[in-house]
């Protein structure tokens, strides 16, 4: 048995077309029904239905060379249909500014454990818009599926790694993502507070308190990071002086990526301000854009000595390929439960597969 798969999963089929003399009437045949059934996928999911570009995005990867800087990503807006729930909660509470949090996410077999938890923490947050972008061509379903459920205000976005950079030793890992995210912030958020949050960290609900307030940026530590087990702007006389931080690497700010946050007016003032595909340094190249003078930095978390936020990394699990069991599967959960697996990316399901097997309790 194999179970449909991710809408991406299958386009390598049209790979091996290019060479003439091996496309025989069997290999027509089967591009036909191939192209036939992509085609039903894609029309019958509602959000893929509805993924378009960006209003008004003529964004198109450039043809040829191009600098960290200068790429022009394609971005994938996938929740056009979705009821406008964002502006509810503004309406009823115009004094609080919004937290938009931009989480970059790729498909792996944690990510949906790892949405999960990141969602469920964030639900708890008022006023809070969550920008999800996934690092792909299109959004995931399953995804969206998550994003709803939650009922918090969210924009669901895709813009995958140019393929120049996946190649890398040390790719700069949601990079696109993140660019995307500001290209809509600034197209569609006028103020706010502007917060990157990976799908991956942890993060204590009283961030949110101090980071709601920040007039143009504000810093404070963030906990498991490099050989001190922090990095954390250092404070004298309520400014921010220094970095703490055992990877300065000629970095004038050497801050994680979940250390500061930014007033969304700065976006607007420096419309050019964004990150470089450099892995390490993509905090770096966007801070020394905006911050044009270090006074300005607001020291947050009891004057940088607390930890609000944890840069936890879950171990990678390679998603298994697994044999349905040869046991009789009629009417029992498994068929379903292996779908399932499918779906949530935890598990192939393949004839080549590793075998599995059922224990059963009774006869069936
Ligand atoms: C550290 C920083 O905390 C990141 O903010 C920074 O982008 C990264 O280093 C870097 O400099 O490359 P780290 O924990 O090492 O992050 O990296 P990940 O957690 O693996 O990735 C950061 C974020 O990008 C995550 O939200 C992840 O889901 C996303 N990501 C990762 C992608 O979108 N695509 C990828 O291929 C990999
Ligand atoms: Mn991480």
């Amino acid at each position: 048995m194999t179970t449909g798969g991710m809408p991406s999963g299958s386009q390598g089929c049209l790979v091996g077309f290019s060479k003439p003399t091996v496309f025989t009437g069997a290999s027509a045949m089967f591009l036909l029904v191939y192209l036939a059934l992509w085609k039903y996928h894609d029309s019958t999911n509602p959000l893929l239905a509805s993924a378009s570009s960006l209003p008004g995005d003529e964004s198109r990867p450039l043809p040829g060379a191009h600098s960290p800087r200068d790429f022009l990503e394609q971005i994938m807006s996938c929740d056009l249909d979705e009821p406008k729930k964002k502006n509810v909660f503004l309406e009823k509470n115009k004094s609080m500014p919004m937290i938009y949090f931009v989480t970059p996410t790729y498909a792996r077999s944690v990510q949906m454990a790892e949405l999960t938890r990141l969602g469920q923490t964030l639900s708890s947050v008022q006023a809070l818009h969550w920008i999800l972008v996934e690092d792909s061509t299109k959004c995931n379903p399953v995804v969206g599926q998550l994003l709803r459920r939650l009922g918090i205000p969210f924009t669901h976005l895709a813009s995958e790694m140019p393929a120049a950079y996946k190649k890398l030793k040390i790719p700069p890992r949601g990079v696109s993502n993140r660019r995307a995210a500001l290209k809509w912030i600034r197209r569609n958020v006028k103020q706010g507070v502007l917060y990157f949050g990976d799908d991956d960290n942890t993060y204590d609900v009283r961030l949110f308190d101090e980071i709601r307030d920040t007039r143009n940026i504000s810093m404070f530590p963030v906990g498991l990071i490099g050989d001190y087990a922090v990095s954390a702007p250092v404070v004298h006389d309520g400014k921010v002086v220094g970095f703490y931080d055992s990877w300065p690497a000629g970095r004038r700010f050497a801050v994680d990526m979940a250390g500061f946050a930014v007033n969304i007016k700065l976006l607007h003032q420096f419309p050019n301000a964004t990150f470089i595909y450099e892995a390490g340094f993509e905090e770096d190249s966007f801070l020394q854009e905006i911050v044009t003078d270090a006074d300005f930095i607001e020291a947050k978390a009891a004057n940088c000595t607390e930890i609000l936020v944890w840069h936890t990394r879950t171990v990678q699990v390679p998603a298994a390929i697994l044999q349905p069991p040869t046991q009789t599967l009629t009417e029992t959960s498994i068929s379903g439960l292996l779908r399932r697996l499918n779906d949530l990316q935890l598990a192939t399901i393949s004839s080549k597969g590793k075998p599995s097997s059922v224990h059963y309790l009774t006869n069936v």
